[in-house]
């Protein structure tokens, strides 16, 4: 950095709901935001022609307060002096709300806005900005990562974080913070990753305060990824793209130290008791790693949802191993049971994607995914990598690693050849059934997760009602919703579950289902299949997740939506 002014950022690519800028320019605020995602804004509004060389940026994703322009961000406070963009929940807010009132005017309903009233209170009575940003992150309770600029100090941007993800990165005459480092990897892959209640100040030069105000040093490190690996490559979009990068991300993903493996499956076998906990598609990882670690090392564990793990904590102590899985490494309801889980002495593992994220910050040991960045939302090739990593793992525990890992890329090509195969009939598919409003899947045994993680896929971005459930389990209440017509995704590879599988398709024609096979081989039963190669039953998830994915995205597209912003998701779920 050289002694001169240079131009600062802060901008969160976490949501997309409304977006907007606060930049600092003749010796006042200048700002634009509105309701859209960020394309939509910037057609609206010209955010890059804002003057200045410090801005802060957000894309929304709302917790409080509706969809609207006046509840986007930047806030400010009451003379339009501070602007300030944040991610998190600011659990008081009410509270703190009610106390300013009497003196501050507030606009928005978000609870956002009680940050840049509180700084304005501490600036008035003679604090400086840095000073104001630490006393106000002291008033509020809950997580949060946020930015702060002032007209009072023109050439700086402040930013303290708990619990939040917040990163800041540097190149020789820029500098910026992030709730991740994709958001600048254009410009720089030099970060440093903010710990909890640590303060930065974007001015001059970069300095680092620890949470009580006093100077601390850090050093910047490099992340791996690539702005390239963030493009779209030709693809119209980056969810297609991401499921063909799925053959190699498996082979990214077994780039790993055999020693580190070693360690880790010697720890699991030892353990008293293994609990892996994730949420939503990582969770769906989990439960077929938890059927490797049986079927190949004989090893039992359980699989608890991150948002109920922190309720379990009686029952885990300094016996328990844990396993989090999270491709983002920021899922907060992940990050809150592994804390409580630390804190009874638990021994943590995790499986992520990013490199210092919260997550592998906090635990004892990490494997990551190495399978750059996933920028879709909906996840996909960091499915197939935390499958990856549960084979080497459970490869591991059984000693028979190398023949696992030459069994692991034997399935690449067939994934490979599979996308030729079925792309024109999923497309087919997906607009034979746009008039659906309810999917079911359903599989035994290993293929159990890819029923579930197949419907998740299909809920989340064609927006329609899909479960997925063990066959079995159909004639438990679910068989009462089959209807003619109902599509019934059967996931029933050629292996020692495939008669009672097919038992259970049978029980859906008889209401009238349209079955939909996946499978090596046809079956009379089914009115459209869709074929997969044979391979050995623990590799099976592999081939049958990829064409579900891809029926889910081409479904997305025959419905109108766009698959890589489904509404109501962010890509890293960092509330509670
Ligand atoms: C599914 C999806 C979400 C995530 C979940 C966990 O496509 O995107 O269900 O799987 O939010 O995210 P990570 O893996 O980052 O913990």
């Amino acid at each position: 950095m050289s002694g001169t002014v240079q131009p600062h950022r802060f901008w969160s690519r976490r949501g997309y709901d409304s977006a907007g800028i606060a930049t600092i320019s003749g010796g006042k605020i200048c700002a634009e935001k509105d309701v859209g995602k960020l394309d939509q804004v910037c057609g609206k509004h010209d955010l890059d022609g804002l003057p200045g060389n410090i801005g802060i940026g957000h894309v929304r994703w709302a917790t409080h307060g509706d969809v609207t322009q006046v509840n986007a961000h930047p806030h400010f406070d009451c003379k339009r002096q501070i602007a300030v963009v944040h991610n998190g929940i600011v659990e008081n807010y009410q509270e703190l709300r009610t106390r300013l009132e009497s003196n501050h005017l507030f606009v928005s309903q978000t609870d956002t806005e009680v940050i840049p009233h509180l700084i304005e209170d501490y600036m008035d009575a003679g604090a400086s900005l840095e000073e104001a940003v630490l006393k106000a992150s002291k008033q509020l309770k809950g997580c949060y990562a946020f930015a702060a600029v002032s007209v009072k100090e023109p050439d700086k941007i402040v930013a303290t974080r708990r619990e939040s993800p917040l990163v800041v990165g540097a190149n020789t005459h820029r500098s910026f913070i992030a709730s991740d480092a994709l958001a600048f990897l254009e410009e720089t892959n030099r970060v440093v990753f903010l710990e909890d209640g640590e303060m930065v100040i974007l001015g001059k030069n970069i300095t680092f305060l620890d949470k009580d105000g006093k100077p601390v040093i850090r050093e910047f490190k490099e992340v791996d990824w690539k702005w390239d690996q963030a493009t779209k490559q030709g693809y119209d979009f980056y969810m297609l793209k991401e499921i063909m990068e799925e053959p190699q991300a498996i082979k990214q993903a077994t780039m790993q130290d055999k020693r580190l493996l070693l360690e880790m499956a010697i720890g699991i076998l030892r353990s008293k008791q293994v609990v892996i906990t994730a949420c939503g598609t990582s969770r769906y990882a989990a439960l077929v790693g938890r059927y490797l670690f049986s079927r190949l090392a004989g090893q039992f564990c359980d699989v608890i949802m991150g948002s109920e793990f922190q309720y379990f904590s009686d029952s885990i102590d300094k016996n328990t191993l844990v396993i989090a899985v999270s491709q983002s490494g920021e899922t907060a309801d992940v990050i809150q049971g592994v804390k409580r889980a630390k804190e009874n002495g638990a021994t943590i593992y995790s499986l992520v994607n990013t490199v210092g994220s919260s997550l592998a910050r906090m635990s004892d040991r990490v494997l990551y995914l190495n399978c750059g960045p996933e920028i879709g939302v909906a996840a996909t090739k960091t499915f197939v990598s935390q499958l990856a990593l549960f084979y080497l793992l459970s490869f591991t525990m059984a000693n028979k690693l190398d023949d696992g890992l030459e069994q692991l890329l034997d399935v690449c090509p067939k994934i490979e050849r599979g996308f030729g195969k079925n792309s024109k009939k999923l497309q087919g598919l997906a607009q034979q059934t746009r008039d659906k409003h309810d999917f079911y899947y359903i599989a035994r045994g290993i293929n159990f997760a890819i029923a579930a993680e197949g419907a998740l896929k299909m809920k989340e971005i064609s927006y329609v009602h899909a479960e997925g459930m063990p066959a079995g389990e159909l004639k438990h209440g679910t068989l009462a919703l089959i209807e003619k017509n109902t599509p019934v995704v059967v996931i029933c590879p050629k292996d020692y579950t495939y008669e009672e599988t097919i038992a259970n398709a049978h029980e859906t024609k008889a209401r009238g289902a349209f079955v939909i096979g996946v499978s090596e081989e046809m079956n009379p039963i089914f009115d459209e299949w869709i074929e997969i190669p044979e391979v050995d039953e623990v590799f099976q998830p592999l081939v049958t997740v990829v064409p579900l994915q891809l029926l889910a995205y081409y479904s997305a597209l025959a419905r109108g939506r766009d698959p890589d912003k489904p509404r109501n998701l962010a890509k890293s779920v960092t509330v509670k």
